[in-house]
């Protein structure tokens, strides 16, 4: 936890928060803890993504419509190829707080105190821009609040009505074989809804057609904040965090004595669980007794952020010792964080195709192992950033500097993200045709 000097206003602040109004609410949770029910049964997909760190400087409705449509055409891409209704979750409207390996930060002799996100304190390498500052934390809240009304707005009035498809093909992706490919797709799916017209069956369809539900998350590691927006629900007593339908736990707050899982196993929020090459098979089922004791299935995901070389020794343990247990749990997997290096250039990258090994190999073992790999957690943005090397549009290390405008780690760009998500929808159509070739049910499904 930050280290506050002045625990005055500190304390102000969270009363603050206590009494402001939840920005997420119940029947919001309870509806996207069922729809992670069906991919916990192999029905559905989730696709998780956004900024690794939002930010106040670049906030503004360019990037939140930008982001949210790059998302949108992830998720009609994989529907539409692999007939598979997806689950759809931001890392946004919330996504502040960063974890640090390092607490301070050192340049030419001047040692300063790590920047944790904007939500604690500043980038800027100066005394004062790095030392955490209470009141942040409000304008993170009410920049949250704002972000969600705009996704609200953008996802049920009319923006995110399938007749849109083609629109959301974003300007920078008009001339790249990414955006030509989606044109097919949504030429297809233009007749589709011709079809579906045509046959007078406008009227079943309607509202799924027209909107569509969109969910928010981010890493719940600012505790006293999510505490502040936590609030019991008249209605049955249990407690949800207000801040976002779902929050994680990240890979460095995952002890099992720690405040962080001993925080999220006492709201009912779904929650996620990152978990890297360390973890390992005995001390995960101990975590999954304590955040879902009752087996219940939509409520936890583990996402596994292992990088390409380690995830085929890593991974299978643990997915081994889940199913031994009939543990019921969505596998999600985050093939950004293990993948990360050093530009060589300055810059901290991650290449497109280690990315894309990850993720291969990610379904590869679930194939072996006869689980389903249900759902993808990627940092990604709308904008034409070069922030990851390679992909189809083969950005260089020396192109990196061109724009390279994150905060705090590389992501993917909207063609880049688009690429992947072409990728992802042929790897899940083949899994999906499999399972139903061979007439089986994914193991997890049998839970008790
Ligand atoms: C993140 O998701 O931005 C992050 C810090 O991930 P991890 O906890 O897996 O390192
Ligand atoms: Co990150």
């Amino acid at each position: 936890m930050p280290d506050y000097a002045d625990s005055r206003t500190l304390a102000e602040v969270e009363e603050r928060l206590a009494r402001s109004l939840p920005l997420v609410f119940t029947g919001e949770i309870r509806t996207l803890r069922q729809q992670l029910a069906e991919v916990a049964a192999g029905r559905a997909f989730l696709l998780q993504g956004g900024d690794c760190a939002e930010s106040f400087a670049d906030f503004n409705e360019g990037t939140i419509t930008d982001t949210f449509r790059v998302l949108l055409q992830m998720a009609v891409t994989l529907t539409f190829a692999a007939a598979c209704p997806i689950v759809k979750v931001g890392r946004m409207a919330g996504q502040f707080a960063k974890p640090r390996s390092a607490p301070t930060e050192t340049r030419n002799g001047l040692t300063l105190p790590s920047y944790r996100g904007d939500i604690v304190n500043d980038l800027e390498f100066t005394a004062e821009a790095r030392s955490p500052d209470p009141r942040r934390q409000l304008r993170a809240y009410s920049q949250s609040a704002a972000t969600l009304n705009l996704l609200r707005a953008l996802a049920q009035g009319g923006f995110a009505d399938l007749h849109q498809v083609q629109q959301w093909n974003l300007d920078m992706l008009r001339a790249s074989p990414q955006g030509a490919r989606y044109r097919d797709l949504a030429d297809r799916i233009g007749e589709t809804l011709d079809f579906i017209h045509a046959c007078g069956l406008d009227a079943a369809v309607a509202p799924q057609v027209q909107q569509v539900q969109f969910y928010t998350s981010h890493e719940a590691l600012l505790l006293g904040y999510e505490q502040a927006l936590t609030r019991r629900d008249p209605a049955t007593g249990n407690w949800y965090d207000g801040s976002a339908h779902f929050l994680w736990i990240g890979e460095r707050t995952r002890q099992l004595d720690g405040a962080h899982v001993d925080f999220l196993r006492g709201v009912v929020n779904p929650i996620g669980l990152k978990l890297g090459p360390t973890a390992d098979p005995d001390t995960l089922l101990r975590l999954l007794d304590v955040l879902n004791p009752d087996h219940q299935p939509g409520r936890l995901t583990l996402i596994s952020r292992m990088g390409a070389d380690q995830v085929e020794t890593a991974l299978p343990p643990l997915i081994r010792a889940v199913q031994r247990e009939g543990r019921p749990v969505i596998w999600s997997c985050d093939p950004m964080h293990g993948n990360t290096i050093d530009s060589g250039t300055g810059y901290k990258t991650r290449p497109f195709s280690r990315i894309l090994d990850e993720v291969r190999r990610f379904f590869a073992i679930h194939h072996a192992e006869g689980s389903y790999p249900g759902g993808m957690h990627l940092e990604l943005t709308g904008q034409d950033v070069t922030e990851c090397l390679g992909g189809a549009q083969a950005i260089t290390e020396q192109g990196l500097a061109d724009r390279y405008h994150t905060r705090c780690d590389p992501r993917l760009n909207a063609s880049q993200s688009l690429e992947l998500a072409f990728l992802i929808a042929e790897m899940l159509k083949e899994w999906r045709r499999e399972i139903g070739l061979a007439g089986t049910v994914p193991a997890t499904n049998n839970a008790p």
